[in-house]
Order: C-alpha cells, then sequence, then structure tokens
C-alpha cells in the first residue's frame, strides 16, 4: 500500500520510538493504542524493562577508528543483515491492514526474519508465502492439544525454518488498560455499539473507516482450520479451561514433532533455560512477554545473564523487552544474547505507515546501532561481552 506525500513526510521526522508512539496515539483509538502500550496491573514490569537498560553504560575504547561495524550474524545457519528480529505480536489488523504481512516483507527487506503469531488475523500460510524463507512460527496452545498440533503440522507443511513456543500465556493477564476502555479483540462498529465506542471512534475517522473496510472484527485466522464450521474465531470464543501456553510436556512434542530448531519464549530463570536444553530445544527468548503477563517478573535484561551463563554455551540466547534504541540491542549482545527482538518499536512503525513504518523502525535501529559502535571503538557485534559495560554510577562490570 503506497504512502501519500503526507505520510511519507510525516515518516521521515520520526527519529525514534517515542516520536513514533506519539504518532500512533494521534492515528489510533484509544483502547487499541492502550492495547499496545500497556502492560499488567501497575506496569512495574513494563517500566523496569526499559529501565534496566537505561541503568547500563557502554565501556567505549577510544582512539579506534572503524569504518564499518559489522552487525551481521547467523541464527540456526541462517544468515541476518543484523541481530534484530520483529517479536510475535497478535492481533496486529487492528492496527493496520497490512499487518503480519506487511512486518514479514519488512524483516526480510531489511535481512532478518519475522516470527509470526499464532493470534495473527492473516493465516500462518498466507504470511509464510509472503516472505519465503525469512519466517519462524510463534506457537500458543489454542483449543488445547489438538489445537497446537494443528498449528505445528501447518506451520511444517507451509515451511517455517523454526518454531517459537511462546511459555508465559497460561490465563490473560490483568491488563487493566484494556478493562477501563472496553477493549476487545473483536471490535465490532456498529449501531450496538455506536455509544460505548463512539467516543473512542470519532476523533479517528480515517482509522474507523480502514478498519470497517479491511478489518472488522479482528479474528484468529488461524483458528479457522480448527473450528467446526471452518470460520475463524475471536478470542473471546477460545475457551480458557484449559492452559494458552504449551506446557512442558507440549514442548517435548513440539521438539518430537518439528525437525527445525526449536525455542522456548518466555524463559526468566537459569533452570528454565536448562529444561528446555533437557528437551533438546535449541534456543531460549528471555522475556516477560513486555510486561504484558506477570506483573513482578524481573526485566529481562536483568536476567540475562544468568541464562546465558547457563546455557549459553549450548543453546541460542535470545532476548526481548525494553528494546528501544540501537545501544539497548548492543547491551543486551554484551549480555550474551545472539539477537534481539523488538515488539512495540515496530508496531508504532506498522501504525503510522503500514510495512514502510515497520521498514523505517527497522532501519533506524540499524543506524543507531552502526554509529554506537563506532563510537565504542568496536569493530563486530561479536567482539561485544560484558567488559563493555558498567551499571550507571559504578565502576564494576555488571
Ligand atoms: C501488541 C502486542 C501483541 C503481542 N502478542 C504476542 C503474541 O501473540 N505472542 C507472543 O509470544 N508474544 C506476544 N507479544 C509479546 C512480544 O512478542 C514481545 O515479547 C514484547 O513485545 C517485547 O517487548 P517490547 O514490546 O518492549 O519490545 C505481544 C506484544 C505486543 C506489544
Amino acid at each position: 500500500m503506497a504512502l501519500s506525500r503526507y505520510q511519507r513526510t510525516r515518516l521521515a521526522k520520526v527519529l525514534n520510538y517515542e516520536d513514533a508512539r506519539r504518532l500512533a496515539k494521534r492515528t489510533l483509538p484509544r483502547g487499541v493504542f492502550d492495547y499496545v502500550d500497556g502492560g499488567t496491573e501497575d506496569e512495574v514490569t513494563l517500566r523496569s524493562n526499559a529501565e534496566s537498560f537505561q541503568a547500563l553504560r557502554f565501556r567505549p575504547r577510544m582512539g579506534v577508528w572503524v569504518p564499518e561495524p559489522q552487525l551481521s550474524t547467523t541464527l540456526f545457519g541462517q544468515s541476518l543483515s543484523f541481530p534484530v528480529l520483529a517479536a510475535p505480536c497478535g492481533g496486529l489488523k487492528l492496527i493496520h491492514p497490512e499487518a503480519d504481512i506487511g512486518v514479514a516483507r519488512a524483516a526480510a527487506s531489511a535481512g532478518t526474519l519475522h516470527v509470526a503469531s499464532s493470534a495473527s488475523g492473516f493465516a500462518l500460510e498466507e504470511i509464510a508465502e509472503s516472505s519465503p524463507d525469512r519466517h519462524w512460527f510463534q506457537l500458543y496452545r489454542f483449543m488445547g492439544r489438538p489445537g497446537m498440533e494443528n498449528l505445528v503440522n501447518r506451520a511444517k507443511a507451509a515451511g517455517y525454518k523454526a518454531i517459537v513456543v511462546t511459555v508465559d500465556t497460561q490465563v490473560g493477564s490483568k491488563r487493566e488498560r484494556n478493562w477501563r476502555n472496553g477493549f476487545s479483540y473483536s471490535m465490532r462498529v456498529n449501531a450496538a455499539n455506536a455509544v460505548k465506542l463512539g467516543p473512542q471512534l470519532l476523533p479517528r475517522p480515517f482509522w474507523t473507516a480502514r478498519y470497517v473496510r479491511d478489518g472488522m472484527p479482528f479474528q484468529l485466522a488461524n483458528t479457522a482450520a480448527m473450528s467446526r464450521d471452518g470460520v475463524p474465531m475471536v478470542l473471546s470464543e477460545m475457551a480458557h479451561k484449559e492452559s494458552n501456553s504449551p506446557t512442558w510436556e507440549d514442548v517435548a512434542w513440539v521438539r518430537q514433532n518439528f525437525d527445525g530448531p526449536v525455542l522456548v519464549k518466555g524463559v526468566l530463570t537459569a533452570e528454565d533455560g536448562r529444561k528446555a536444553h533437557q528437551l533438546g530445544c535449541d534456543g531460549v527468548v528471555v522475556s516477560n512477554h513486555g510486561g504484558r503477563q506477570l506483573e513482578g517478573a524481573p526485566a529481562s535484561i536483568d536476567v540475562l545473564p544468568e541464562i546465558a551463563a547457563a546455557v549459553g554455551d549450548k543453546m541460542e540466547v535470545l532476548v526481548d523487552g525494553g528494546v528501544r534504541r540501537g545501544g539497548d540491542a548492543l547491551k543486551a549482545l554484551a549480555l550474551g544474547a545472539k539477537a534481539v527482538l523488538i515488539g512495540r518499536l515496530y508496531v508504532w512503525g506498522l501504525a503510522i505507515g503500514g510495512q514502510d513504518g515497520v521498514s523505517h523502525m527497522l532501519e533506524s535501529l540499524r543506524a543507531e546501532m552502526t554509529c554506537s559502535m563506532q563510537l565504542m571503538g568496536c569493530p563486530s557485534i561479536h567482539d561485544l561481552d560484558s567488559t563493555w559495560l558498567m551499571r550507571a554510577g559504578s565502576a564494576l562490570n555488571p
């Protein structure tokens, strides 16, 4: 979808996360903006993700000229132009009609990967077709074990390179902004909802017209193949009698039934990292779901060193949560991550410019990483280790 001249000019002025967030706030209805922006309860974990990055400082090596810092890496034999992946984010059709396909294309053209969410608005087969060879699949346990097996078998058939099993979403958490806004994933714009949604939708006529035309109501496209009538389900139809997240027994099943790499997302302790390794998994994503699940969980970057020390020599350790700047990504690599995932950073880009907006945010992160590496005197991301970091106000390494 080509951007208008106005949209292009607007996007060019977006220099960072806060610019993008501000514009997204002006673009989306309040309930949709808060669905992305918010976290659980008091949002302490959400805030601590970013604050813990800010509490780290670089120990640069001066007098070194690095003309072209090396950012490229490989993950399970696949080359990445830089170590930043697009995290799985459900509900993206609420944000922009290009949704998961726009994100997948932007990630592929940046030379990196997108992890397609089980809760996508496009079927996993459509997403795979949009970016051949550059996609991983994130797994939930929709509709119990049979639903999970259905997703794994289809991901295999569609050629997904890796499966990322999210284990931190046993139940929906208490996201109070959603409650206050009366937010529903399957929001319908109609006469019955006019009183409830009118105050949020009237100030956003452009978004509302587009949603009614292209996206309404948001449905879990992947569930069509599991439902009795072949119609995709809306989230409220999903029973909560069983965990929405795979358990370790399910992870073992996935490991036995998928030939490619299997990663466990939502690991916050060395114990769980070891457990994933014992079950034959190939990687972990250190994550608290962007502060959207267990309130009181630690900041991801704070527990990364413990997990990297326990399993970093045996499996790939990735991390997400609070990456807002190129420097944050470098800090994560210095503490033992092979790559980082970004969530809200690209979702804001999607809100303001669809696929082009996602590309803009990815390229801006890459430019910041390059500049920081040059100012640090660090030739390659593979040279990064904890000697490049210190805690703010302390001479000690983290
Ligand atoms: C709007 C939104 C939807 C998300 N949906 C999913 C999902 O379907 N599956 C999943 O494993 N994680 C999901 N996450 C969590 C992200 O994958 C990632 O862990 C988190 O966004 C990282 O934090 P950040 O947003 O601070 O970068 C979602 C996050 C957001 C913001």
